[in-house]
């Protein structure tokens, strides 16, 4: 009979089960981003684009009422589909319905807060019970909100104490400030195409390194001009910005997604955090691990118990009130994050943040329970053996067909990229004619993967959950052979 881990074994318990090559993963990706596009034969796109129109009419007529009160259609990125968003009704384990009572294989699980699986009936029954004893909130303290923070602090021991805040974003925006006012410094460190959610200071260098401030449509310069991107991997390059800063007020922060940016589409080597956390001590920056993404969902010690790094703050996401609303947070160092107290306090140092609803306790029941359960059912490190699976599966179909394509995973965190949109190197100007013809190839190909049952983040990212039995991995497995079977 298999006891459930105990904490101090479910900290240190990983679904990560190798780390990847990453020089030759860099190698294979720089490939694919340098080599002529390889979409599907046209006959066959056309009859996926087909299917749409015949088989969701009732999401397409969603999508157009929607398209007329909600700007672009979509409240969030993640539920932009090509050729036309899917309107959702039934979320359950590994599966996803339309309102057309199609079937889906689900692999955005809501951009990666559910390593349960969807809408997991343990959680949901302690959710429903705390909402018929006091409702979703009072404004006063709830047994809950310690019952988080403890638990985080039992799992990751570098969190001596948590706020609880409204979203990543806001956790990342509190860390920084926090940052600012511990250290005094005023430059922030990010690393080129990660993402930490689109507060003024971080809608700088997204998706692409080397993209600086494209995407601050509407944040006047001064917001983000002591943001600094490095390139990813490039610790030399970390260390000149961190000196060239030094002779400028000094770096409060460097923020780094743990597994690389955009949960690891440039994958770190094994020891880049480490010399991140030596620069840092070096050049009196704090490091934050934005773990919005890897808390949790990597084994639930967070990546900074895989990697055996000790950062100063970590932001929270997702994972943190386990696909419930109001996820987000930032914990850390119990001096730095006594700047938040000053709020409360006549003396000290004064971060201010806040929130109406941030640390309400339906989120921090939901977090608390989703953590509870994924050390009892010992989620992570199934979720990761689904990944391993999967990546292992699509790596046979890209050697059989002998596609250009490259898949890797970190546990449950699953790339697949067949476009190259996302390698290209924006430091060679011939890049730029690139990005719209491989943006639409990304978007066809994750087209053609819902037309035959299989929901993807944007075509190129798959998160697995502990609902993912062989059985479903199979099931997608079969779903992109007949995807890749029709490559030009
Ligand atoms: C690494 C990372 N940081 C921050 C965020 C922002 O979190 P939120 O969407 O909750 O604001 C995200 C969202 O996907 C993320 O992936």
């Amino acid at each position: 009979m298999s006891t459930a881990p105990t904490r101090a074994e479910a900290r240190t318990r990983y679904g990560i089960s190798e780390w990847p090559d990453v020089d030759r993963l860099v190698k294979r990706c720089d490939a694919l981003a340098t080599s002529p596009m390889r979409p599907l034969r046209r006959d066959r796109m056309e009859a996926y684009l087909g299917w749409f129109e015949e088989r969701c009419p009732g999401s397409k007529a969603a999508a157009a009422a929607a398209a007329e009160r909600i700007p672009g259609g979509v409240q969030h990125n993640l539920a932009f589909n090509h050729p036309f968003p899917l309107e959702i009704t039934r979320a359950e384990g590994a599966h996803l319905w339309d309102v057309d009572g199609n079937r889906y294989v689900d692999f955005l699980q809501a951009g990666g807060p559910t390593v349960l699986g969807s809408n997991y009936p343990p959680v949901r029954e302690k959710v429903v019970e705390l909402l018929q004893s006091c409702g979703p909130v009072t404004g006063l303290f709830h047994e809950y909100e310690l019952k988080l923070a403890q638990l985080i602090h039992d799992l990751m021991p570098a969190v001596e104490q948590f706020r609880m805040l409204g979203s990543g974003t806001e956790g990342v925006m509190a860390a920084l400030r926090a940052a600012r006012a511990f250290t005094g410094h005023e430059h922030i460190v990010k690393v080129g195409g990660g993402y930490h959610g689109w507060s003024d200071q971080m809608v700088f260098a997204l998706r692409l390194p080397g993209t600086g401030a494209l995407d601050a449509a509407g944040i006047p310069p001064e917001c983000y001009q002591r943001t600094h991107e490095v390139f990813p991997h490039d610790v030399d390059e970390l260390r000149r910005t961190l000196q060239a800063n030094q002779s400028a007020g000094g770096t409060a922060a460097v923020i780094v997604e743990p597994v690389g940016p955009e949960s690891g589409v440039r994958p770190v080597t094994a020891d880049y955090n480490q010399q991140a956390r030596e620069l840092c001590d070096e050049f009196g920056a704090l490091l934050i691990f934005d773990e919005v993404v890897t808390g949790f969902r990597l084994g639930l010690g967070g990546a900074q118990g895989y990697f055996g790094v000790r950062p100063d703050l970590t932001v929270f996401g997702k994972c943190v009130a386990g696909g419930y609303p109001a996820a987000g947070g930032v914990g850390g160092r119990q001096e730095v994050m006594a700047t938040f107290a000053g709020g409360l306090s006549s003396t000290g140092v004064k971060v201010l943040v806040g929130g109406t609803l941030s640390a309400n306790p339906l989120s921090c029941a939901a977090g608390y329970h989703s953590l509870l359960e994924m050390e009892r059912t010992d989620a992570p490190v199934k979720a990761g053996r689904a990944g391993d699976r999967l990546r292992a599966g699509l790596d046979d179909l890209i050697h059989r067909y002998e596609l250009p394509y490259v898949a890797y995973n970190f546990g449950s965190i699953v790339h697949l990229h067949t476009s190259g949109i996302l390698q290209l190197d924006l430091r060679d100007p011939a890049s730029f004619a690139e990005v719209g013809p491989r943006k639409h190839l990304l978007e066809e190909m994750g087209a053609a993967f819902t037309a035959e049952g299989v929901v993807t983040l944007a075509g190129s990212r798959l998160y697995t959950s502990m609902a993912d039995t062989d059985e479903v991995i199979d099931e997608a497995l079969a779903a992109f052979d007949r995807v890749f079977a029709h490559v030009e």
